[in-house]
């Protein structure tokens, strides 16, 4: 495995695209830093964590095979990739939960969220000309701040403190299995796992859009990624992400 460590960088996802930026760098080369001051999370929000107690890295992948169209899959199968290591992880603690994915791409615990995925695309045309797939894990971190809304660490469900370079190794090799699959055309099979892994899949839950809080339950992911709910009445809805909120 090609794995730089950094003590502290503004961003891991920034490094390793500026430095692939112009040149062909070994595809799954991986930046992971101690501490990040810039540390970026979807949508503009920030990813702040406590140095050296948590995993921030991030990898890089050349999806060329995949048309735009389809760039979705990628995020269901690294979504996919942390969430099969995680669970492997816990597999003989006999917890009363495991992790699942939330639309569209966190892994939660329960109610709370203990990674995020920010993954940044290079387009060239209609194609994926290079991936930044940058990961955020909170592991060994006990405190967090007030303005984070449900924060949980793998320390929180496990009571243990977790190594975090045998975690990383972990998650990379989960990685180039599900992109392997990717890779590989089985794209079914990818998205029937993300769907069985999918936070909320049974039942009926609150959501709140634009016009206000209601009940649905999710009928399915579609390939672009646009969340289908059912509501209560019967009525199809579809969200794109920062549309719809989980109550
Ligand atoms: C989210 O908002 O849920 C996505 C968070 C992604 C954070 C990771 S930490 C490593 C990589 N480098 C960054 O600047 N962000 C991602």
């Amino acid at each position: 495995m090609n794995i730089i460590r950094l003590k502290t960088i503004d961003s891991t996802n920034r490094y390793l695209n500026d430095w692939a930026a112009g040149q062909d760098l070994e595809e799954y080369i991986t930046i992971v830093a101690e501490q990040q001051i810039a540390g970026r999370g979807q949508h503009g929000n920030r990813w702040d964590t406590e140095a050296g107690k948590n995993l921030t890295f991030s990898l890089l992948l050349y999806p060329d095979f995949l048309p735009l169209s389809q760039q979705f899959l990628l995020s269901e199968a690294i979504a996919l990739a942390v969430y099969d290591a995680l669970n492997s992880l816990i597999a003989n603690a006999l917890l009363p939960h495991s992790f699942q994915i939330k639309w569209p791409n966190d892994i939660y615990f329960e109610n709370r969220k203990i990674a995020g995925i920010l993954i940044e695309n290079e387009l060239i045309g209609t194609k994926i000309e290079r991936s930044i797939v940058g990961i955020g894990l909170n592991i060994n971190q006990e405190q967090f701040s007030d303005e984070l809304p449900n924060p949980v660490s793998l320390k929180h469900i496990t009571g243990e403190t977790t190594d975090l370079d045998y975690l990383l190794e972990l998650i990379i090799k989960h990685i180039t299995k599900r992109y392997e699959q990717l890779k590989s055309g089985e794209t079914d099979l990818i998205c029937s796992d993300y769907h069985a892994a999918l936070y909320r899949k049974a039942n009926f839950h609150p959501y709140e859009d634009k016009d206000g809080v209601f009940s649905a339950c999710i009928r399915s992911v579609a390939d672009n990624g646009v969340l289908r709910l059912l509501t209560a009445s019967g009525e199809e809805r579809l969200y794109s992400f920062k549309e719809i909120k989980y109550k």
